[in-house]
């Protein structure tokens, strides 16, 4: 945790993308744990993810196009079905047998659920059954089909481990979220106290009443207003908001890059009847939010380079102790091909913000 780098978590989904940014017949490429993915929507609606690497000549298959649910590369044509699999290559003439079944690009296991598209990211050749992660998470109070209303993604120039700091870090806000419409009175700190519980690969603020100031809230989901904020491997966080009106989910999910770079993917999901012109003025603000933390993860990248020795204090960070401790927990039993045993146990943390 100390430096600019952080160990990449291998067999397990990751957010590649949204859904409604793969429109059929178009190919979207990303690079996800320094791998280079190319993602794909066929005719009928299924998408999938292909190593972006023609098997040829080595040229990325993203400079080629889609062709009756196939990838065609943009150098000699070779077409590679979804599956990752060479199903033509135009230069044969009859009596050159080349066996087109044997030629693949490589594939990875994708689905889209909650309009999310997933990837599965393999140690080796594994499938996510094998891994014992057969589906991506769900994402609780709302259906497989429901698609995010809002979304917006950033890329950090910092590693996952610091990304995730940033997400479960209590007491920043009221000196990197200071737009008016978020802390109009940034510095008045105010004591927290919040019960935590490990859950599934992580551990969850235990559901809460919202606290009274938040009246944009009660406005938007009625009375009883609870909240509840799961974080998990390898990279997300859940943030839930019940009400006697309307429900809310807000999915922050971190996907490196690479070692020491990371995609921020903020998604919000919500039972409302939102109107669709406020859409753009909502993503605005989420980009603002989110480029607050994107601008400190800037400035502090450039102190880690000279690798200093970092703290982590009581109670404000330790939730980042139990990411190092879950992360570490989770590699180990990986490597040794046991079982994941969460180190977390339940915990009352107090502090001001
Ligand atoms: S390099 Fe892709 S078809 Fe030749
Ligand atoms: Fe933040």
């Amino acid at each position: 945790m100390q430096g600019l780098t952080a160990e990449l978590i291998r067999g397990m989904w990751y957010v590649a993308m949204p859904g409604r940014d793969l429109k059929p017949g178009k190919l979207a490429a990303k690079t996800l744990l320094k791998e280079p993915v190319l993602l794909g929507r066929k005719a009928d609606g299924s998408v999938f993810a292909l190593r972006d690497v023609c098997p040829h000549r080595g040229i990325p298959l993203r400079y080629g196009r889609m062709v009756e649910d196939t990838v065609e590369c943009c150098y000699h044509g070779w077409r590679f079905d979804a599956g990752g699999t060479c199903v033509e290559i135009p230069s044969l003439r009859e009596g050159q047998q080349v066996e087109l079944g044997k030629i693949r690009c490589g594939a990875y296991s994708c689905v889209e659920r909650h309009g999310l598209v997933w990837v599965f990211m393999p140690r080796a050749s594994e499938t996510p059954a094998e891994a014992g992660f057969p589906a991506p998470p769900a994402i609780p109070d709302f259906e497989d089909r429901s698609a995010p209303r809002f979304h917006v993604m950033l890329p950090f120039a910092c590693s996952t481990d610091h990304a995730a700091f940033g997400l479960m870090d209590p007491t920043h806000a009221a000196y990197v979220h200071t737009s008016w419409w978020f802390k109009s009175q940034a510095r008045k700190l105010r004591p927290k106290e919040k019960v935590f519980e490990p859950s599934d690969l992580g551990w969850r603020m235990v559901r809460h009443p919202l606290p009274p100031q938040n009246t944009i809230y009660r406005r938007l989901f009625g009375e009883g207003v609870t909240t509840e904020i799961a974080y998990m491997l390898p990279g997300l966080r859940f943030e839930s908001i019940r009400g006697s009106k309307n429900r809310a989910m807000g999915l922050t999910a971190i996907t490196p890059v690479d070692e020491q770079t990371t995609e921020v993917h903020q998604f919000f999901w919500a039972s409302h009847g939102w109107i669709p012109v406020l859409k753009p003025l909502i993503e605005h603000l989420m980009r603002v939010f989110l480029d607050q933390d994107r601008t400190v993860a800037v400035r502090q990248r450039e102190g880690l380079i000279h690798e200093p020795t970092l703290m982590l204090i009581n109670d404000a960070d330790t939730q980042a102790r139990w990411w190092m401790r879950v992360k570490r927990a989770f590699l180990d039993a990986q490597a040794k091909g046991e079982g994941f045993e969460n180190p977390v146990r339940p915990m009352t943390l107090r502090w001001r913000s």
